[in-house]
């Protein structure tokens, strides 16, 4: 209890306890019905004088910035403080419009006939430059292909195994459970293929960069002519959504490049689009099942909720509302 009392009551009630203890200094019974915590010692007097002084005061509050000035010295600002930088657009990239897509929202689950289409512009058109490493045939499998189909796609590729009974590494038809082969064998060789830029791995890029979905969507739509008075080095493409504003990456997308199965027209934005939520469904795999989980568990446990308060109002309405009455016995002097 006395802890939840500030030093200025601590001392009010001190000196209190003090006047009244004086008063019934005559009486041996006061001793025993003061209170035991104000009982005024002089280790107590002197600590309550040493946390109301000024000098305390001064102390802690040096200690403190002291203690704030050597942190920031060491290790810069306070990781749960913005930093504010001087910025300028050209370092920082347009910020890309927010996309309504179809899974953005809490009960969404991913459009699959758009990350089988967008699995086929991965294929036909990104699969040249960047790899997807994270991602096996057999994960396609109930998400947009089928066991067969994803097993035919896989056999298509020749893939290293082995040693063999001779030692010898072999070439083999690939199966469900190797994952998606990389179009360079190394980094090295996918820098002098990009004239020195590393096209980075796709798997996880929707989680790794700003903005995520519609960062991508903005920059594969966002090509444009350099405007005027921005110098583009040879080799560079203009992207105002690239910080920078100059990307290696050429435009890769334009309308018909690829022929959907399903009908749709290969628009520009429509294989953005599709090629999009195809790369989030790879960053992010357990996402239907997700928010499935989580609808399940917000039902259950707000129902659990409900049913504790319920138990606990019931379980306290007694004592809550019993009614506490004293009956003083008279005593002998007849007061
Ligand atoms: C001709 C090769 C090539 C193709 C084809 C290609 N890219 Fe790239 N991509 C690159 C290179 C090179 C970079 C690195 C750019 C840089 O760092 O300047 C890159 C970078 C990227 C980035 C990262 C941008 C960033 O913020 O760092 C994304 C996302 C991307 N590509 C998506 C795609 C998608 C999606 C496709 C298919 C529709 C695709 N790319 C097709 C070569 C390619």
């Amino acid at each position: 209890m006395l802890s939840r009392l500030s030093s200025g009551a601590l001392k009010r009630a001190g000196s209190l306890s003090t006047s009244r203890s004086t008063q019934f200094l005559s009486s041996s019974r006061s001793q025993a019905v003061r209170f035991a915590s104000s009982s005024s010692s002089s280790t107590a007097n002197a600590f309550e004088a040493f946390m109301n002084s000024k000098a305390t005061l001064a102390g802690a509050t040096l200690f403190t910035a002291g203690t704030v000035a050597w942190y920031t010295h060491l290790y810069g600002s306070f990781p749960f403080l913005a930093e504010v930088h001087a910025s300028h657009l050209s370092d920082e990239g347009l910020h890309p419009p927010q996309y309504p897509w179809p899974h953005g929202g809490l009960f969404d689950a991913f459009d699959h006939a758009s990350v089988r289409r967008g699995y086929q512009v991965y294929r036909e058109v990104c699969a040249a430059c960047h790899s997807l490493d994270r991602i096996a045939w057999r994960n396609l499998v109930g998400v947009s292909h089928t066991v067969d189909e994803a097993r035919a796609m896989a056999e298509e590729i020749e893939y290293q195994d082995g040693p063999d009974d001779e030692g010898e590494m072999f070439m083999r038809p690939g199966k469900l459970s190797d994952y998606m082969p990389a179009p360079y064998p190394n980094e090295e060789a996918a820098r002098a293929g990009n004239a020195g830029a590393l096209p980075p791995d796709l798997s996880l890029i929707v989680k790794a960069r700003h903005g995520a979905c519609d960062y991508i969507f903005a920059l594969l739509t966002g090509y444009m002519d350099a405007p005027a008075g921005v110098e583009i080095r040879e080799g560079m493409n203009y992207n105002p959504y690239f910080p920078g504003g100059a990307i290696s990456m050429a435009r890769v997308l334009f309308d018909g490049l690829v022929e959907y199965e399903d009908g749709t027209p290969a628009t520009t934005s429509q294989m953005a689009k599709d090629v999009v939520t195809f790369l989030n469904w790879a960053a992010e795999p357990e996402h239907d099942e997700r928010k499935k989980t989580g609808i399940k568990a917000v039902i259950l446990f707000s129902t659990l909720f409900a049913l504790s308060l319920y138990v606990k109002r019931f379980k306290w309405g007694p004592i809550k509302n019993r009614k506490i009455i004293y009956n003083p016995p008279k005593d002998s002097a007849g007061h």
